[in-house]
């Protein structure tokens, strides 16, 4: 639990009427720097054991000689860090506190006293388990278990506040890392808002105009936030991926409607929206889900969002120059000239990989002027050949198949049915691409492939077929040049194979800064024989190039998400998602990581470090 802290009892004193004239937090913070606001994370009892679990535990475990720090966990308050009763049943209760399933951390260094650390945190919300979230709820029926329980109206709106994105800040002195509540920096997105402009070519484009925003400048929040980026300027990429489970309705229905319903039919098909498969009832609370009723309205997601976490007044944007499709994540680097290139991974079976390079080349003198530096640039996806060259296509809008002769109209046209025009153009499919690293060390970039169980033939850059496990393919610019229209490509590590070191179905990554690759396993927990997901630290250089050695086990349902690395290397953040899915409220799997018998499990952010300090 956290102790009392010096925020709880300064507000004590204060009267209401002194509260009151001195105003919200920003108000307070010249009186009372963040660092005194600030609640210690709770260690976290690890389990006691030298050898990693067989199977799902309830407990975490890691690697021996590191410690991890519990920092903040869903419904949490922003504003003191208390954790209201549970469950939260209103959705302005959640809207101030940290959101579900965690995903993406990317961190943002502050200037700090010497020998402490500041930052902010600027983490994505993937998706809601209501199962675990609420109590009552009827078991899933047998002939469609993914199918959504039935939820009130109001819980419908928990739902929607609880993805997202949060901002906090953190601190850390000899004490440890801990949150620094009340910070002026804190703030939340969701489902239910801001509205977030669009940006780039498809900004005011006829296909995202809907009933609710008829000149399609702007979308109501961001959803389905999985993996994500941080630009050179020092903003955040969030990364929108799988938005389709959001939207509801048969796509074939609309081939009986008015000429811009049926000009979506496809595109909703490809874009894995489908009759009776959908993972949220939200189009009950806001019909903007149902597509019967706003074909549009699924062309607003599956983006990328760009938010500047320094400046909360700042809306965040959606950068459509980055293409939509199911963004795994969105990765920069540099190219030889100075200009930027985003990788990113489209995580379905069968899908591709894609680079963005920016038109004009970013000024590090003028951090300012990153922002806006991704609506101009080139879209491409990638073509594996066989011998080992990979080669960008470019999406680009009059140029072989993308013209009207195939539906494209304009490159507004290009970008939200990106996965096509990748298609027609000869990118290859892949087996579920999920995120996508740059080395700091060597500019190689890595990518993750998490499996593709319906894989009937090896491929360039898919060398098994079933490929149940997945595996890492590294790529060489050419001329170690991001910008360069081809490189090589070399599979790293297979998923399951003696190398890997129990590692499997590789999902996101990070590097240190000492050129390791740290990769998450996203087996599902159904996986026979039962499977602990994890975290793993994977050699790409030198004598032990392609082995990894187990870091860390999550708990029972869980998934290990968005690894990050402070500067220094001497702190890993990380987030725990979904402990105890797949079981209920009165029968969770594990009640971590507080283990109260009044609370369920709740996803975690939590941070890593060596017993006794150091880089990990
Ligand atoms: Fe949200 Fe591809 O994991
Ligand atoms: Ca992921
Ligand atoms: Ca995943």
């Amino acid at each position: 639990m956290p102790s009392p802290h010096l925020n709880d009892l300064i507000a004590a004193r204060l009267s209401r009427r002194q509260a009151l004239r001195l105003g919200a937090a920003a108000a307070l913070t010249p009186l009372l720097p963040a660092w005194a606001r600030e609640a210690r994370g709770a260690p976290l009892v690890a389990r006691a054991a030298a050898a990693p679990p067989d199977a799902p535990d309830a407990h975490l475990w890691l690697k021996e000689g590191y410690v991890a720090t519990r920092l903040i966990s869903w419904g949490d308050r922003l504003r003191d860090g208390a954790a209201p009763p549970m469950p939260l049943e209103s959705a302005e209760a959640q809207l101030g506190a940290f959101g579900y399933n965690n995903d993406f951390i990317a961190y943002h260094p502050l200037p700090a006293p010497p020998g402490e650390r500041r930052g902010l945190l600027s983490v994505n919300h993937e998706y809601t388990c209501p199962r675990l979230m609420f109590p009552g709820l009827p078991a899933p029926a047998a002939e469609d278990p993914d199918a959504p329980p039935p939820l009130s109206p109001e819980r419908l709106r928990v739902e929607m506040a609880a993805v997202g994105h949060s901002v906090l800040e953190v601190r850390r002195d000899a004490r440890g890392w801990g949150v620094a509540w009340g910070s002026p920096y804190a703030r939340r997105l969701s489902a239910l808002g801001p509205l977030m402009p669009l940006r780039g070519p498809v900004a005011g484009h006829p296909r995202v105009r809907t009933a609710a925003d008829p000149e399609g400048r702007a979308a109501v929040g961001t959803l389905a936030n999985c993996a994500g980026g941080v630009t050179p300027w020092g903003t955040t990429l969030i990364a929108e991926e799988n938005f389709n489970q959001h939207f509801v309705g048969d796509p074939e229905a609309l081939r009986a409607g008015p000429p811009e319903a049926r000009r979506e039919v496809n595109n909703l098909l490809r874009s894995d929206i489908a009759a009776g498969a959908h993972g949220a009832d939200w189009h009950l609370v806001d019909p903007r889900f149902s597509i019967a009723r706003e074909p549009r309205e699924s062309n607003r997601y599956g983006w990328i969002v760009e938010l500047d976490p320094r400046d909360p007044a700042r809306p965040p944007v959606k950068r459509t120059a980055l293409g939509r499709f199911k963004h795994e994540c969105a990765t920069c680097a540099l190219t030889a000239d100075g200009r930027v290139a985003v990788y990113s991974g489209d995580d379905q079976q069968g899908e591709h990989v894609y680079r963005f390079v920016s038109r004009r080349p970013y000024d590090p003198a003028d951090p300012a002027s990153g922002w806006g530096l991704l609506d101009d640039g080139a879209l491409q996806a990638a073509r594996f050949e066989e011998g080992g060259r990979v080669v960008w296509l470019d999406l680009t809008w009059g140029e072989g198949p993308l013209t009207p002769a195939n539906g494209f109209d304009d490159q507004g046209d290009v970008l939200i049915e990106a996965r096509r025009a990748a298609t027609l153009l000869g990118a290859t499919p892949l087996d579920r691409p999920e995120d996508v690293e740059v080395s700091p060390l060597t500019g190689r970039v890595y990518v993750m492939l998490t499996q593709h169980k319906a894989r009937k033939a090896p491929a360039p850059a898919s060398p098994r077929a079933p490929n149940p496990l997945g595996h890492i393919v590294e790529l060489t610019p050419a001329g170690g040049d991001h910008g360069a229209r081809e490189g090589r490509w070399e599979v790293l590590l297979l998923g399951g194979s003696p190398e890997a070191g129990g590692l499997r179905n590789p999902d996101n990554a990070s590097f240190d800064p000492q050129g390791r690759l740290w990769v998450t396993a996203d087996a599902h927990s159904s996986a026979r024989p039962p499977f602990a997901n994890g975290l793993w630290r994977c050699e790409v250089d030198g004598a032990a190039r392609g082995s990894a050695e187990r870091f860390c086990a999550v708990p029972a349902g869980a998934e290990p998400c968005g690894p990050c690395f402070t500067p220094e290397g001497d702190a890993l953040f990380l987030s725990v998602q979904h402990p105890g899915e797949g079981s209920t409220w009165e029968d969770p799997a594990t009640r971590w990581p507080e283990h109260r018998s009044d609370r369920p499990p709740r996803p975690s952010l939590i941070v890593v470090e060596r017993a006794g300090g150091g880089a990990l």
